[in-house]
């Protein structure tokens, strides 16, 4: 007996080209297996476990994507020193035994000569757009590429992502994608932090800071919940414990969920969204109220 592959389990198969991809899932295709599909840059942490586990679940054949997507960072972002970690990542992607790792380079997946990019529209635009133009062109044309390299039942995507969840469901269905999007719940560190890649850019006082996001998203929910419907009034406690914690607010927002409309007053559900910057990283964070 083996008993190095009973504690450590093989490897995933990872392909980096085209090609391979779509051969591999054209032989899935044939046995009838469900596929599911996890899209994600890398660096993984708990909540794109969470993706790969609910994929599990519900497919017989889980493919997940690692691709640092240069379309969809602006000019002065952190593509350059975006984390990038394959051994660990190939590691926990094992662990959880996913069948197919598909992890190209940008020349195979925007070779030389590629024009092309997809505009999602309205609910592209607010919020995330105004700090980073561009950005959901970037997201949208490379999940479509995903998409059609590798023609899955099931994509999984995270909630801390809010808005990209809406502007890939727009996208799939203007353009008769035939995915199923599933949005799964955003994992939090004990503390409240929502898990970013981005995380480990923050130093001890900026990931103290940080929590401010979660706890500005929490009073939300409470005020809300004691009755609260003016959604001026909680946006201003909100900015309050933002600006208390000294992170610099991109915005705060209260919308409707399913077009990110800013809502004044809160008749129904209703989605809250932060994005601020601590120190030099950006993070966002949300919650349903
Ligand atoms: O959410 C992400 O990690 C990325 O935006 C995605 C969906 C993998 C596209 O590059």
């Amino acid at each position: 007996m083996n008993t190095d592959s009973a504690s450590s389990p093989r490897l995933p198969l990872v392909v980096t080209t085209r090609d391979e991809v779509r051969h591999h899932i054209a032989t899935a295709r044939k046995t009838g297996r469900k596929i599911g599909l996890v899209p994600t840059m890398g660096a993984l942490h708990a909540g794109h476990l969470s993706l790969v586990k609910a994929a599990r679940r519900e497919c017989d054949f889980t493919v997940a994507t690692i691709f640092v997507n240069p379309t969809q960072f602006g000019p002065h972002e952190d593509f350059q020193k975006y984390p990038r970690n394959l051994d660990a990542d190939l590691k926990l992607l094992a662990s959880l035994n996913v069948d197919l790792v598909f992890a190209p380079t940008v020349a195979e997946m925007y070779p030389p000569g590629s024009t092309t990019f997809v505009e999602v529209g309205a609910v592209a635009a607010p919020l995330e757009s105004a700090a980073r133009p561009g950005h959901f062109r970037g997201v949208a044309t490379i999940v479509l590429k995903l998409f059609n390299l590798i023609p899955a039942d099931v994509a999984f995507f995270g909630q801390k992502d809010y808005q990209q969840s809406l502007v890939i469901r727009q996208m799939v269905a203007d353009l008769d994608v035939p995915i199923t999007i599933r949005v799964c719940p955003i994992v939090r560190e004990p503390d409240g932090l929502a898990m970013s890649s981005r995380n480990v850019y923050l130093s001890a006082d900026e990931r103290r800071r940080a929590l401010s996001l979660s706890m500005s998203l929490r009073l939300a929910a409470e005020l809300v919940a004691g009755g609260e419907r003016d959604a001026g009034a909680i946006i201003r406690q909100m900015r309050e414990v933002l600006d208390t914690a000294g992170v610099q607010i991109d915005y705060v927002a209260l919308a409707h969920p399913d077009t990110l409309e800013v809502v004044a007053n809160i008749q129904g559900p209703t989605v809250a969204l932060v994005a601020a910057r601590v120190g030099n990283t950006r993070l966002i964070d949300n919650q349903l109220l």
